[in-house]
């Protein structure tokens, strides 16, 4: 069961973003997954200007870099730091540990995370093409978290935040399409032309791999919000 909600702009669908988390929160909502990257910042900022009180809540991110550690400025745990929770703390905030290199503890133990704190709202950006997290085209949609291999086009596109090449991450931890599904509300939110292939891919589309936000078919409460560019090649 998805819901599409087409706005005029991302400074609208801020707006609607923010009155998803409200209700959510009203009805007894104690865990909030959330994501970087520059689509939900204006519903983290219309968040973070309201007297909405996640103090007694939780927050699990969708992913992180490895290599990275919470003060480096390209850490998502920065990036959340930043947008969201130094404005609006909540009890318990968790990313995946960019730091621990082992894998399999760095992974095994999101997952327990996440078990312990079932989310109740889930909210995603969508890539280009169609990855949601870093669960890129042909990702097996049956994953948890696990470590996925940056494509050379991110690492390239990252390159220039950082000081040296090999400070570049090369890796990341992610909650996989599994993970996301175990949700029980997922909000997405997608702007701008860049994206309408991907909307339209993942809301008409065939349910594949090759488009990973097209599982969402599957889940049964998505609420979709994008702007007139983002829609523009729906049917
Ligand atoms: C971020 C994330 C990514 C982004 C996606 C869209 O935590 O997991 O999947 O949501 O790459 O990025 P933006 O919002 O920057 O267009």
């Amino acid at each position: 069961n998805m819901k599409a909600l087409i706005v005029k702009d991302k400074n609208e669908g801020g707006k609607e973003g923010y009155k998803v988390f409200a209700d959510a929160l009203n009805n007894g909502a104690k865990v909030f997954g959330l994501a970087t990257g520059s689509t939900p910042v204006t519903t983290y900022d219309e968040i973070t200007a309201s007297d909405l009180d996640f103090s007694k809540a939780t927050s699990v991110n969708l992913d992180e870099y490895v290599g990275l550690g919470p003060d480096h400025p390209q850490s998502y745990h920065y990036f959340m730091q930043e947008h969201f929770f130094s404005k609006k703390p909540f009890a318990h905030s968790y990313v995946p540990d960019g730091f621990n290199a082992n894998e399999k503890v760095a992974t095994e133990s999101y997952d327990k995370i996440i078990d312990d704190n079932p989310i109740d709202l889930q909210i995603l950006g969508l890539g280009q093409n169609g990855h949601i997290g870093f669960n890129e085209p042909g990702t097996d949609p049956k994953l948890l978290t696990h470590k996925v291999k940056l494509t050379q086009s991110t690492i390239d596109a990252n390159a220039r935040f950082f000081d040296k090449a090999s400070d570049v991450p090369t890796y990341a931890y992610s909650m996989g399409i599994a993970s996301i599904l175990k949700s029980k509300k997922i909000l997405l939110e997608a702007y701008g032309e860049e994206k309408a292939d991907a909307v339209k891919a993942m809301l008409e589309g065939p349910v594949t791999p090759d488009v990973p936000a097209s599982y969402l078919q599957e889940h049964d409460d998505v609420t979709i919000i994008i702007d007139e560019a983002a829609a523009s090649k729906l049917t």
